[in-house]
């Protein structure tokens, strides 16, 4: 079997950072004396990442998602464990990793802020060292997927959020690294620009059978990219599967939506009162409660609530990627 392109082996990060102490006094003596405490961002995390996969790296702010990145790029030490990127220890060989790595830090663009982006591009062709063929190949391929015309000539500075998130991810992959790191690219973007760069990730994994390693909060990344998750929180792994695996371990539950009329946060205090242990929400005239069948029926619930509540639609549907992803961090997968 080929050895995985991304082998962890039990990394741990550590900060020290410095406790400042309060007022005029508190910064004197900071200067002569550092009281310092430690942050473990990564704790003891493992995994080992096969060529071609889309993985999505989750958790909440502060987790230790992008310490880890940082680890595989290069750019840290890990404190502790082994990191293999490629077949090579990425701090210890930064421009031998960087040839086989691409990245994007969502909002913190890479590229050459006053060139038009062919520029850029040309500067990463030569960089890169990228072959005449490959570099005019991978042009065309991205004419194919992306409105270039639009972009090429355009000075990054006078990109909206999303064209220059776009030629961030295009300038990411030109080299035909094996790898790219995507951390919460997507933040910010209208529901359109989503859409569009979920395209351009999947297109760009299919032609090329890049990984990727991508952070997000938006469960729409997930659902629409990702077939496997890692979910860390505290710097600890907390998840490590596939997601279907995911959504039959949590089989029973059901997504109830209902479309009621009047005033909808009355209708939903009352469904709390009938049925406290179920999550709610609503949106737009909708109250969406998720039911585990294998506690209660959905129809048994539908039919509690219509006793003291006009309902007039319903939709029920499996649990959403992002409910799946809540349970996880409540602990529920035990
Ligand atoms: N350079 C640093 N110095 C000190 N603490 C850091 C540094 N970078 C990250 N941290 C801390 O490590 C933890 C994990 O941060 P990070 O990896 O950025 O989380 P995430 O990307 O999941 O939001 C946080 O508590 C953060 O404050
Ligand atoms: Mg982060």
């Amino acid at each position: 079997m080929e050895e995985a392109v991304i082998q962890i082996k039990n990394i741990t990060k550590e900060f020290k950072v410095l406790n400042h102490r309060e007022g005029v006094k508190g910064g004197l003596m900071d200067l002569f004396s550092r009281d310092y405490r430690i942050v473990r961002a990564v704790d003891d995390i493992s995994m080992n990442v096969e060529q071609g996969e889309i993985v999505g790296y989750l958790g909440p702010n502060g987790a230790g998602k992008s310490t880890t990145i940082k680890m595989m790029a290069g750019v840290l030490e890990p404190t502790s464990g082994e990191i293999l990127v490629n077949g090579v220890i990425p701090y210890k060989n930064r421009a031998g990793n960087s040839q086989h790595i691409g990245v994007v830090f969502g909002q913190r663009s890479q590229l050459w802020w006053a060139l038009p982006l062919i520029e850029s591009f040309k500067l990463l062709r030569d960089i890169y060292q990228i072959p005449k063929a490959e570099y005019e190949e991978m042009l065309s391929f991205y004419a194919s997927i992306a409105d270039m015309e639009n972009l090429l000539h355009k000075p990054v500075r006078q990109m909206s959020l999303g064209q220059r998130t776009l030629s961030d991810i295009l300038a990411a992959f030109l080299h035909n690294p094996k790898i790219v790191f995507l951390d919460e690219p997507t933040i910010g973007l209208d529901v359109s620009m989503k859409a569009k760069i979920r395209e351009l990730i999947l297109s760009l994994n299919e032609k090329k059978h890049t990984t990727v390693i991508l952070t997000t909060h938006d469960m729409g990344d997930v659902d629409a990219l990702c077939r496997r998750i890692v979910i860390i929180d505290h710097g600890k792994m907390l998840y490590d599967n596939d997601m279907d695996h995911l959504k039959g371990f949590f089989g029973s539950y059901r997504t109830l939506k209902i479309r009621v009329s009047g005033d909808v946060n009355g209708h939903l205090a009352e469904i709390q009162r009938q049925f406290p242990d179920m999550r709610t929400e609503t949106e737009e005239g909708w109250i969406t409660i998720l039911v585990d069948e294998e506690k209660t029926g959905v129809m048994k619930v539908l039919n509690t609530i219509q006793e003291s509540v006009k309902v007039r639609d319903v939709q029920i549907e499996e649990i959403s990627t992002e409910d799946v992803i809540r349970k996880i961090y409540e602990g529920d997968m035990g």
